[in-house]
């Protein structure tokens, strides 16, 4: 069976080759927390799904805008509420920044409430003598270096499918309860411009999305109506875990169509987009908007084909292609990707991630990014948009509402000494939120002139 067939069920990507699946050792306990996620309730909703690809649609034709942020890996320690509010708020500053500059609605899309599970680039991981199992996401192991710690646990699925669930239940309860009014998130924008050493750069922009909320109230549009005082926030990971996501696959009883509901938008990383490989198998049947990472390696064909298998129909708002070729690869690997798809007609939200092909190694040893470098590819990203008259529909960041130095740069120029003071993350360093504020004003700037 091939995947160019229809012959799809919840299933058939176990005849396929898996790859970054965990070494489970114990089957039959895998067995019973699988059949145990089979009974318990959906995280997200089928409507929810189609309200998703509804805007994603837009995103095809530039009207809208897709911002995707949080962290590389959600840790289980830190299903927190300050922690959910914080992420929330930083995702709600960039948006209302973006929307204005842009004036179109922005989509916001968290990887939030399910992105435990993370690909590894080997099986194993050394330090010092000890040859321990890779650590594969709070979902699957440990990230304690020892043994024990890094044994691959399935009851840990059960525990991610519970942090997700209280993650949504906050996330849902803030998005409604008044958090995300319109006018608090420019406050705390206004904040922001005040504190930071680039304050006088953003001041500007500040004072006049302040004149437009203003306008708004002076002639008499309420303040108490959704429009105004609720956001819309999705839900997004990386589909790893097949076994978890198929578990979390429910047919919609109004439709009969399979959607995974684990999350709204589930994306397949670099390393598992295999043409012939169970991630693409998996995603291609369900009903999800899907994400692909492409990097700057790809191979054009192999991605046309990817195209056609995950979106036979041509779709508008079913698949995002999120491209992270680096900023000194961008200019070269993206036009002919562009032109393409373009030439074939493909409706595709054109997404970027400046950070993953921009990872370095800081003189302490620490994995770290530049901010210079992240704006740089995002830059060229709309810039070859613009030269090639496609749409740059949206952008894809790590980042965090916390004030960690994990990112080298930005208005108070972290560098290499200061990446001790408070790096936290467990895989890839994120922006802070002052960094993904920047990095939102920028692009804010780029997009109006
Ligand atoms: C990620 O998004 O954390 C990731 C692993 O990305 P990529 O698949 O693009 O390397
Ligand atoms: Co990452």
């Amino acid at each position: 069976m091939t995947s160019e067939t229809n012959n799809w069920s919840k299933s058939s990507w176990k005849e396929f080759t898996a790859h970054q699946q965990p070494n489970w050792p114990d089957e039959a306990a895998v067995n019973k927390v699988l059949n145990e996620l089979k009974t318990l309730p959906p995280l997200v909703f089928a409507g929810e799904i189609r309200s998703l690809k509804a805007l994603l649609a837009k995103a095809v034709t530039g009207d809208a805008f897709l911002l995707q942020g949080g962290d590389c890996s959600e840790n289980f320690s830190h299903v927190t509420a300050p922690r959910i509010r914080e992420t929330l708020k930083v995702l709600l500053q960039m948006a209302v920044t973006l929307t204005y500059a842009g004036g179109v609605p922005v989509i916001k899309v968290g990887r939030i409430a399910g992105q435990f599970a993370k690909p590894r680039s080997s099986d194993t991981e050394t330090i010092g003598d000890l040859t321990l199992p890779s650590y594969r996401g709070d979902m699957v192991n440990a990230a304690e270096p020892s043994l024990e710690a890094r044994l691959p646990n399935p009851k840990r699925m059960l525990k991610g499918y519970n942090m997700a669930a209280s993650t949504l239940n906050l996330l849902r309860a803030f998005t409604r309860g008044g958090f995300a009014a319109l006018h608090r998130v420019q406050a705390w924008n206004q904040e922001f411009v005040l504190q930071s050493p680039m304050g006088l750069t953003y001041e500007r922009m500040a004072g006049q999305i302040d004149q437009a909320i203003r306008f708004m109230e002076t002639i008499g549009i309420s303040m108490d109506t959704p429009q105004i005082n609720q956001a819309q926030v999705f839900t997004s990971h990386e589909a790893l875990l097949l076994s978890y996501e198929q578990a979390l696959t429910r047919i919609d009883s109004t439709t009969g169509d399979c959607y995974d509901c684990s999350a709204h938008l589930l994306w397949i990383g670099e390393r598992t987009r295999q043409i012939d490989g169970a991630h693409v198998e998996f995603l291609r049947g369900v009903l999800n908007p899907i994400g692909v990472k492409v990097g700057p390696d790809y191979d054009l064909d192999n991605i046309k084909q990817l195209v056609e298998v995950l979106n036979p129909e041509n779709e508008p708002g079913r698949l995002t292609l999120i491209t992270r070729f680096g900023k000194d690869r961008i200019e070269k690997m993206l036009p002919p990707l562009l032109r393409e798809m373009k030439r074939e007609g493909r409706h595709i939200v054109w997404s970027c991630d400046p950070m993953h092909a921009n990872t370095i190694t800081a003189a302490g040893g620490r994995k770290t990014r530049s901010f210079s470098d992240i704006l740089s590819e995002v830059t060229s990203f709309f810039e070859t948009h613009w030269a090639e008259d496609t749409v740059p529909g949206g952008v894809h960041f790590e980042l965090t509402g916390e004030n960690v130095t994990e990112c080298i740069g930005g208005a108070r120029d972290i560098e290499d000494k200061d990446l001790d003071i408070n790096y936290e993350t467990t895989c890839d360093p994120r922006l802070n939120a002052e960094q993904s504020l920047e990095v939102s004003f920028q692009i804010a700037e780029m997009i109006r002139s």
